[in-house]
């Protein structure tokens, strides 16, 4: 047997006993005559201790010991002199009678701490190390508690977990596919999916009413801290729903997450919140609700004042930040050099401060002070507040104002990541506009329906009726960031028909392409709807971090590279020909 118990586990009680450990040598010191161990396994870290009257053998055994050394250790549980309250084990040590060497090991790259030395490529290079650490460590477990408490909770509610295929036919819409070529079917490519979608729609035709999957997917997009080429959904889909049942069950499964696994009760209902109320108060589809500062429209009462840049815009809104009065010149224009990054895109800023000495702003020479003070008052400003206002067009200003808003926030020290203000934002719009290649694309994907209401629009060749149509779909929103999305979906093949049209597609093509699915359709389709949480998303807000890569075991870096494998890479001559392939790509300079 290797081991009785783990390195986390002894306490007081077990004085006396004689136990067997096993781990990695976390650190050895020397203090007089006597030697300390500290092993480390997954559980903690238990002090091992070696004094003079101690065997010769087992002195020199200890001084051979290097750090991350793997070994296992027999001795007795003691009473430690001197207790340490940091760690569970702190109250004992183990007095040694045996050491085994298990195996030795190379000096780590870097120190496996909590705060560890090693910079983020060498971590990601011996990712296996990194993996030793706690912060990691306590990623990991808690994304395994959230998969856990997700499968408990939806076997619960009568779901089943069913497998859909990673080899599917491509059908780009939205991000690009990674793509597999088929050595059986020359020239032929499978596409890895990008989410289970049509082969969830098609198991709701199929009868199985309430289906989920923890699943892989995989998308070939730009990647940001929040966004991996490989990622986890939750992904899920039921039958003869309505928007509300499938809202109430995925609150459902937020609160009982928010419950088991970070100890929180949320009795209210999530806010819901219209896209438009979304964009237009906060200017964000994800709004961050932990603080107010929303935006005021100030198209009225800001025009007419000769200020050629108000009076030419589409539209002026404003916030009001609580409490920087005292802000300096300097601070205001480095803020105004802020917004104008080509990432916020404002033209500019300006400013009205509202302080003891009065009402003071950088366009004194257009507005009056009872004109700023009537702004302040209807925008609920007071002494020691301060109002910023962009104008422009009004979509573009809206999104500017609210990167500020979030600018605004995170300096300000009100997104506390150990707060949670999760909310349901619906009635998106079902088509955008792109004028690159002049046509419409579905804003969340193609088998979103419209709303019934809107039927009418959705059937018109208009664009400005087209553009009007509202989605039956939702997002759920936590912290200023997008966790999941969902719809209620087209059933009816006819309306699937029209959608692909309005995408741009003959009929050909949506017959390639989706023709299954259109197929499917004729023989008894219910209707359903769904949604897909973006797991890894989910356990990084959960653990208060803003990036995936801690929550994934082996994540890519921001350039799609596996570091530790050195993935992706070429494949010889040999794989290429069997897969009928030709690489045109310039040959690599390292
Ligand atoms: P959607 O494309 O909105 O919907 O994806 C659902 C959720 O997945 C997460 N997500 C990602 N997470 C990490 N890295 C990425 N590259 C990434 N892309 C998306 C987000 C997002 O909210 N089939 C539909 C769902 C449905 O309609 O039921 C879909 O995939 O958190």
């Amino acid at each position: 047997m290797y081991r009785t118990h783990t390195c986390g586990e002894l306490r007081i009680d077990h004085v006396g006993q004689t136990v067997t450990l096993a781990g990695w040598v976390q650190r050895t010191r020397k203090m007089g005559g006597m030697s300390f161990i500290d092993l480390r396994d997954r559980y903690g870290i238990t002090q091992l201790v070696i004094d003079e009257s101690s065997s010769k053998e087992l002195n020199d055994m200890a001084s051979g010991l290097g750090r991350e050394y793997v070994i296992q250790a027999i001795g007795v549980v003691e009473e430690r002199h001197s207790k340490n309250a940091k760690i569970p084990t702190g109250d004992i040590e183990i007095k040694l009678t045996e050491i085994n060497m298990l195996n030795e090991a190379q000096t780590p790259p870097f120190t496996i701490e909590d705060e560890s030395d090693g910079g983020e490529e060498l971590r990601a290079k011996y990712r296996y190390i990194d993996l030793r650490r706690n912060p990691l460590k306590k990623a990991l477990s808690l994304r395994h508690k959230m998969a856990h408490e997700t499968r408990n909770y939806l076997d619960s509610k009568d779901f089943m977990e069913i497998e859909t295929p990673y080899l599917i036919k491509s059908t780009p819409e939205g991000a690009r596919d990674f793509v597999v070529p088929s050595r059986m079917n020359p020239g032929e490519f499978y596409a890895l999916p990008q989410s289970p979608q049509q082969y969830k729609q098609l198991l709701m035709v199929a009868g199985y009413d309430r289906y989920f999957q923890i699943v892989r997917c995989f998308r070939d997009e730009d990647l940001r801290a929040d966004r991996q080429p490989e990622f986890t959904q939750i992904d899920c889909e039921m039958s003869f729903v309505e928007r509300e049942d499938v809202l109430n069950t995925f609150e459902g499964l937020a609160k009982h997450l928010f419950k088991n696994v970070l100890g929180m009760e949320f009795k209210e209902q999530f806010p819901r919140m219209s896209y438009a109320d979304a964009m237009g108060f906060y200017g964000s589809d994800k709004p961050d609700i932990r603080f107010g500062m929303k935006i005021n429209d100030l198209t009225g009462v800001a025009k007419g004042h000769n200020f050629s840049v108000f009076d030419d815009a589409p539209y002026i809104g404003g916030i009001v930040v609580e409490g920087i009065a005292s802000y300096t010149r300097k601070q205001i224009d480095e803020l105004t050099e802020w917004v104008k990054r080509p990432q916020v895109g404002a033209k500019g800023l300006v400013y009205i401060r509202i302080s003891e000495e009065g009402i003071k702003s950088s366009v004194d020479k257009f507005f009056t002070h009872d004109d700023l003070k009537k702004i302040a008052d209807g925008m609920g400003a007071g002494v020691g507040d301060m109002i910023f206002i962009m104008s422009g067009i009004k979509t573009k200003t809206q999104v500017a104002l609210g990167t500020l808003r979030i600018e605004m926030g995170n300096r300000l020290g009100l997104r506390d990541p150990k707060v949670f203000a999760p909310l349901w934002v619906c009635d998106f719009p079902l088509l955008e506009w792109d004028d690159e290649t002049n046509r419409f694309y579905a804003m969340h994907h193609p088998f979103t329906s419209p709303k019934p209401e809107d039927l009418d629009k959705f059937y018109s060749n208009r664009k400005e009726d087209l553009e009007l149509v509202s989605a039956n779909a939702y997002d759920f929103v936590l912290n200023g960031t997008e966790v999941g999305g969902g719809s209620i979906r087209i059933h009816n093949s006819n309306i699937q028909k029209r959608m692909f049209e309005v995408l741009g597609m003959t009929d050909e093509e949506a017959q390639y392409k989706f023709g299954f699915l259109m197929n499917a359709f004729k023989f008894g389709a219910p209707p359903h709807g769904g949604i897909a949480f973006g797991f890894d998303r989910f356990c990084s807000l959960f653990g208060g971090q803003d990036t995936i890569r801690d929550y994934i075991a082996f994540p890519k870096n921001n350039t799609g590279r596996d570091m530790m494998a050195d993935a992706p890479s070429r494949i010889d001559e040999m794989q290429m020909n069997e897969l009928f392939l030709k690489s045109v790509a310039p040959e690599k300079t390292k």
